[in-house]
């Protein structure tokens, strides 16, 4: 067991959407929480770091900062998700076995799961197959890096754990429609909609992919619970432990946004990979985590967010 109070945690990536839950949640266990920004530091850059790391001294690294996007942001970025979120996450690792960190969090993602494995995904088929081609790039990249933490297990000794949350979604996600994931799209578009009175709503796809969405707050919990209980070399899932077709998801999103008019599907947009629901069973048993909002819940809280800190 990790005691993290009075430990000094350096979280990349800690003031985005993920990782401001999670530096709240740390800070509320009694940690010491660094948070390096991009501005300051630019983690593509190994110099970069090895200053950072030498300048703080942590004692744990949570490393979450990423180059992040929905379908289209990495349909038109592959090279730069590939080089950003590899390179961060070599650099963040070489260097904090380095500078002697004692742990190490990196956070992956379910892109990095082969297109057509069994649902729900478990951790050993992991290698089965080539991600879904939409997001392969930003999914190997950080496939890599559990390779890497694996061999430095092997090699140096150093503690570099592996979490693989699935779509989290949230207050405070990204509401940029260039660069947003499925959820705050919808809801962006469907309360834009409902404002404007407008008779449809276009959305790319079929509806027929079905998704797992865990809430940030869940998912924030289930590193924390990983960085205090957590040391062994095995991935794990971090989930919610059921799935959604978007079809499903879009009428939700509309019924809570109170929109009243039509839904339509663009079929000749990607519908990504077919279907995504993790095995959550090895968190629970590693670390005892298990999601505690509901989809419905977690939407209520997004939208109602959206409504009062939304662009107007
Ligand atoms: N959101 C999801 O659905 C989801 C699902 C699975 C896994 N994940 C993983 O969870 C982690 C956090 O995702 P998120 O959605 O919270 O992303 P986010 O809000 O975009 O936050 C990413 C953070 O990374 C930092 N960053 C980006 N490039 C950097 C660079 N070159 N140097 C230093 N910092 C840099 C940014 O720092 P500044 O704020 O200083 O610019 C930003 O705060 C990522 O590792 C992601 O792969 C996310």
């Amino acid at each position: 067991m990790t005691e993290l109070s009075g430990r000094r945690v350096m979280v990349t990536g800690g003031a985005g959407f993920l990782g401001s839950y999670v530096c709240d949640k740390l800070e509320g266990a009694g940690a010491d929480v660094i948070v390096p920004r991009k501005s300051d530091v630019d983690l593509t850059e190994q110099q970069a770091v090895r200053t950072l790391l030498d300048r703080t001294h942590p004692e744990i690294v949570v490393h979450l900062a990423a180059e992040v996007g929905g379908i289209g942001a990495n349909r038109a970025n592959p090279g730069r998700y590939f080089y950003a979120n590899a390179i961060m996450g070599i650099n963040v690792i070489e260097e904090s076995r380095r500078a002697g960190v004692g742990k190490l969090v990196q956070v992956g993602t379910v892109c990095a799961y082969p297109k057509y494995t069994p649902v729900p995904f478990k951790e050993e088929h992991l290698w089965d197959g080539y991600p879904e081609e939409t997001n392969a790039p930003y999914g190997v990249a950080k496939k890599s890096l559990l390779v890497m933490l694996q061999a430095y297990r092997a090699q140096y000794g150093f503690n570099g754990i592996y979490l693989l949350p699935v779509n989290l979604y949230g207050p405070r996600d990204n509401f940029d429609l260039e660069t947003s994931h499925v959820i705050p799209a919808l809801v962006r578009k469907f309360t834009a909609a409902r404002d404007s009175g407008s008779p449809t709503v276009e959305v790319w796809g079929t509806g027929s992919a079905s998704r797992e969405f865990l809430y940030v707050e869940d998912a924030a919990r289930a590193v924390v619970l990983a960085t205090e209980g957590y040391d062994g070399a095995d991935p794990v899932n971090v989930g919610a432990g059921h799935e959604v077709t978007i079809r499903r998801l879009v009428e939700t999103i509309a019924t809570i946004t109170g929109y009243k008019g039509e839904v339509s599907w663009d079929s000749t947009k990607p519908d990504g990979q077919p279907r995504r629901m993790l095995d959550t069973s090895r968190a629970r048993e590693y670390f005892g985590f298990e999601a505690a909002v509901g989809l419905e819940e977690g939407l209520r809280k997004t939208i109602s967010w959206w409504q009062e800190h939304g662009v107007p």
